[in-house]
């Protein structure tokens, strides 16, 4: 049984009463894909979240990870919003953070306060998972997240850097001076 499942503790916010928020298990591949083709249209960028979808055996096993956090805002079986984490087991002290990778409500559903109740909800699961902080990062242009998470959480300045990797296949053939045609 994974940990953190249903709760209606932030339903107060959200108008309709048969929302729900809860944490995505291994019986909910449907919803996850629900909430990739979501991402992709906040985003902006349908080829990642829904250009190569995994199978379902793959989906099933992340779902069924410890460390993998899916929560979502369920209307029925409409997926209003949604946010994926990632637990962190740190080296320097026995304790955990918890990264929120992605979050989006459907343009349709957003100032009902999801996102506040998505959050809240992730929270409750760190906080029974041990984690002694949650975090997240924001463009500078995204006015309505960085509003969202100051009425949360404290900001930092960072500075984010991304380094490609290299495929395995180009590493081997530059070692071994071999091509592929
Ligand atoms: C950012 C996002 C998740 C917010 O979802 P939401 O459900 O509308 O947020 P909430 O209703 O919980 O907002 C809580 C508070 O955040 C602030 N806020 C949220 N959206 C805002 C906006 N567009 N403008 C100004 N303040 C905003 C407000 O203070 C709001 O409280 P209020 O409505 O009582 O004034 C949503 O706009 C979204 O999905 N955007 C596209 C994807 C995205 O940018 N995700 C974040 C990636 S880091």
């Amino acid at each position: 049984m994974l940990p953190g499942g249903g709760s209606r503790r932030y339903l107060q916010t959200m108008p309709a009463s048969s929302n729900t928020i809860r944490r995505l298990g291994p019986a909910d591949v449907p919803f996850l894909r629900k909430l990739n083709a979501l991402f992709g249209e906040a985003f902006g960028d349908k080829e990642t979240y829904t250009g190569a979808p995994p199978d379902d055996a793959y989906l099933k096993a992340l779902l069924t990870k410890q460390h993998v956090i899916a929560v979502v805002a369920l209307a029925g079986d409409e997926v209003l919003g949604g946010l994926v984490a990632y637990e962190l087991d740190k080296f320097e002290r026995v304790r955990r953070e918890v990264y929120i990778y992605d979050l989006a409500v459907g343009a349709r559903h957003r100032r009902r306060h999801i996102a506040t109740a998505l959050l809240k909800h992730l929270c409750g699961i760190a906080a029974r998972r041990g984690a002694w902080v949650v975090y997240v990062q924001a463009d500078h242009r995204d006015d309505p997240a960085i509003a969202l998470y100051g009425k949360l959480g404290t900001r930092k300045e960072v500075l984010h850097f991304d380094m490609a990797v290299e495929p395995l296949s180009k590493r081997i053939d530059a070692a071994t001076g071999a091509g592929h045609g």
